[in-house]
C-alpha cells in the first residue's frame, strides 16, 4: 500500500477515487428500485444530465462502453452501415460488441486530429442500392482519446451535421470527456451538443467517480435506450449509489478539469524538452500526453516498464507512443517529479545504447 502511495500513476483518468464528499452522498442516498423507475437520486441525476446537455432526456448506464454500445443499438437497425473515426474508442477498444452485438458495419474513416472531414464522410454515405447496408448514423468521439484528447470544436460539428441532415442520418458523440473539451474552449457544454442528435459522457474519468456514464437525447431515443440497456443486461435497482456521486460530478467537478489540462501542458512541456522524446504540442489540449519514444530505440512498452521501476505509470498507445494522463490527485509537484525520473530514465537508457 505504501508503495502504491508512492507511485504517481499517469495511466488514465479513470484511475480516480471518490471523493470524500461522494463517499457520504453514496452512504446517505435515497434509494428506491431503478428499473421501476423509483430511484429518487437516479431520477434526479438523469433530470441534471439532460438538462445540463440541452436534450429532452437522459439515461444512467454503467460504464462508457455500454453507453455506446446502447446509444449505436437505439440508433440503428441491425445489418445497417455505422460511420465512425477510424481510431475511435468505439472501433478500437469495444471488443467489437458493434459487429457482435449491434449487428451493424461499422465504416471507419481516418480523421485529422480525430476530427472527421465532411466530405469524406459524404463520399462514405452508401447510396441506396440493392448491393449495400443502408448508412444510418455518424459517430464522433470528442475528446479523441487516441489522437490525444483532442477537441472537436462546436464549429467542425455543425458542419459535419450539416452534411449527415442533409442525408438524413444520425449524428453520435462518444463524449466521454466532452467536459474537458468544453472547460478547455471556457464555452458552455451545449455548445458541444447543439448539433449532435445524441451523446454519452463519463462520470467515471476525470469527473472522479466510481462507476457510471450518461446517455443523452431525445424523450423517444432515451426511451429505447432504456430499453436496449435492460436487455443487455444494465438495469439497474437501487442505482442511487452510482447516481449521488454523479450528482456531485456535475455540480462541483468540472470546473477542476482545468488544473488538469495546466499539468498536461506542464508535462508535455517538460517532455518536449528532453532529447530522444517527441511530443506533439498541437495534440496537447486537454488532460492527454502521448510521447513518441522511437528516437530511444525502444519500443513503448519497453519504455514504460522503465518508467514503472521509478514509480511512474503509463500506459502504451502504440509501438512508438506512450500515453499519459493528468487527473485529480495528481497535482504540479507530482508532474515535476515524473519529469525527473523520466529524464533520469531516458539518460540511462541513452547510455546503454
Ligand atoms: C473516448 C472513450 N469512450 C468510451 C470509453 C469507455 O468507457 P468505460 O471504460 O467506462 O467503458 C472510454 C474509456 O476510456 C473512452 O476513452
Amino acid at each position: 500500500m505504501a508503495e502504491a502511495e508512492n507511485l504517481i500513476d499517469l495511466r488514465s483518468d479513470t484511475v480516480t477515487l471518490p471523493t470524500e464528499e461522494m463517499l457520504e452522498a453514496i452512504r446517505n442516498a435515497e434509494l428506491g428500485d431503478d428499473v421501476y423507475r423509483e430511484d429518487p437520486t437516479v431520477n434526479r441525476l438523469e433530470e441534471m444530465a439532460a438538462k445540463k446537455m440541452g436534450k429532452e432526456a437522459a439515461l444512467l448506464v454503467p460504464s462508457g462502453t455500454m453507453a455506446n454500445l446502447v446509444s449505436v443499438m437505439s440508433n440503428t437497425n441491425r445489418g445497417d452501415c455505422v460511420i465512425l473515426e477510424a481510431e475511435s474508442h468505439l472501433y478500437w477498444y469495444e471488443v467489437g460488441g458493434l459487429s457482435v452485438i449491434a449487428g451493424v458495419l461499422p465504416w471507419p474513416i481516418k480523421g485529422d486530429m480525430g476530427a472527421l472531414n465532411p466530405k469524406d464522410v459524404e463520399a462514405a454515405i452508401r447510396p441506396k442500392n440493392i448491393y449495400f447496408p443502408e448508412t444510418t448514423l455518424v459517430c464522433i468521439e470528442n475528446t479523441h482519446n487516441r489522437a490525444g484528447g483532442t477537441i472537436i470544436t462546436p464549429a467542425q460539428i455543425e458542419a459535419l451535421n450539416k452534411v449527415v441532415k442533409e442525408h438524413g442520418l444520425k449524428l453520435y458523440m462518444d463524449g466521454a470527456r466532452i467536459f474537458n473539451a468544453a472547460v478547455a474552449l471556457k464555452v458552455d457544454v451545449r455548445e458541444f451538443t447543439r448539433h449532435v442528435d445524441n451523446l454519452m459522457f463519463s462520470l467515471s474519468k476525470g469527473l472522479s467517480c466510481p462507476i457510471g456514464s450518461i446517455i443523452v437525447g431525445d424523450s423517444k431515443f432515451i426511451e429505447k435506450a432504456r430499453k436496449v440497456r435492460k436487455m443487455l443486461g444494465g438495469g439497474m435497482r437501487q442505482a442511487g449509489i452510482i447516481a449521488a456521486p454523479g450528482i456531485i460530478a456535475l455540480e462541483k467537478m468540472i470546473g477542476r478539469l482545468e488544473e488538469d489540462h495546466r499539468n498536461a501542458r506542464l508535462l508535455a512541456e517538460g517532455l518536449a524538452k528532453i532529447e530522444g522524446l517527441h511530443v506533439d504540442l498541437r495534440r496537447v489540449q486537454t488532460n492527454i500526453v502521448l510521447v513518441d519514444v522511437s528516437g530511444l530505440g525502444i519500443d513503448a512498452g519497453a519504455f514504460i516498464n522503465r518508467l514503472r521501476e521509478q514509480g511512474v505509470l503509463a500506459l502504451s498507445h502504440s509501438k512508438r507512443m506512450v500515453r499519459m494522463v493528468t487527473h485529480r490527485g495528481i497535482e504540479k509537484e507530482h508532474i515535476e517529479k515524473a519529469l525527473t525520473i523520466i529524464e533520469e530514465a531516458v539518460k540511462e537508457i541513452e547510455r546503454s545504447n
